[in-house]
């Protein structure tokens, strides 16, 4: 292997190191030598008052790679690279499907402390082929009684956002950083993120998505691996994972925060112009 490559290669494993996958993808990826290939490893009403406050038209900006500072692990992964991605290699990862990882998790999963108190685990809802996926932060009180993402308040907001994208919730798949409900609907932990979050990887390769959305600061700095503030990258394009990636807020902040709804609409029709999506007309 020629050096660049090994040191992506080698970049790429320290980074599921670091988000506590390196035990899944060493037991089940696809190494490279080990498969006659040799992959490069690729570190590789909302829908009325939302809609109407779209300020900007839509805009695609090129991707930025991954350069969110010290704390950012993720080497950059180029859109439309020669190499295969994440997804690709992941879906070497031998039937692996929504299903098994579901099983995988198990249905008294005690990983973490959040399985003390929680009455459902919340494992993701809608297309298994979804071109979008939706990633909030973890289950609240509704979702936990339920067992589906994003079916309390925020989540009805959530569901009017993707109306107004022209698109309907079961078009999508909706999930989160972490499977259970954070008691007192506190912050998921990093240790509870970094046992959880390789399900998410999972889901998120096996769907292979063209866009990831992160709904607020807790998914987008989960998966940028970065500490800075959502407001400072809110909205603007990340080639991840083989994939697009945008952050922006999560709806439960919008209903704290109208304001920022139109500012929310913005990065949506980013979404919509690279899926080729025409707003659902009134
Ligand atoms: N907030 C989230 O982040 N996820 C849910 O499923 C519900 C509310």
């Amino acid at each position: 292997m020629d050096p660049a490559k090994r040191a992506r290669v080698e970049a790429w494993l320290q980074y599921g190191e670091d988000l506590g996958i390196g035990p899944y993808f060493r037991d089940r990826a696809v190494t490279p030598g080990n498969d006659g290939a040799s992959p490069a490893l690729g570190p590789a009403p909302l829908s009325q008052g939302f809609a109407a406050n779209a300020a900007a038209p839509p805009s695609t900006t090129p991707g930025r790679a991954f350069a969110l500072g010290a704390s950012n692990l993720m080497p950059p992964v180029a859109l439309g690279a020669a190499e295969p991605s994440l997804f690709e290699i992941a879906s070497r990862i031998e039937g692996d499907t929504l299903e098994r990882i579901r099983e995988d998790i198990g249905a008294d999963c005690a990983r973490c402390k959040l399985s003390k108190a929680r009455k459902n685990i919340v494992f993701g809802v809608g297309n298994p082929k979804a071109d979008l996926v939706f990633i909030g932060e973890g289950p609240g009180h509704d979702e936990d009684v339920q067992g589906e993402p994003f079916v309390g308040r925020a989540g009805k907001l959530l569901t009017q956002m993707i109306e107004a994208m022209g698109l309907r919730r079961e078009d999508v798949y909706i999930c989160n950083v972490v499977k259970c409900r954070p008691p007192e609907n506190r912050l998921p932990e990093k240790d509870e993120i970094a046992t959880c979050s390789p399900f998410l990887l999972r889901q998120i390769a096996v769907i292979q998505p063209k866009v990831l959305c992160a709904l607020g600061a807790c998914a987008a700095q989960t998966l940028l691996q970065t500490t800075q503030g959502i407001s400072r990258f809110r909205g603007e394009w990340f080639d991840m994972l083989g994939a697009k990636f945008i952050a922006t807020y999560h709806p439960a902040y919008l209903l704290r925060n109208p304001s920022a709804k139109g500012e929310v609409w913005k990065d949506l029709q980013k979404i919509m112009t690279v899926l080729g999506l025409q707003p659902r007309r009134r």
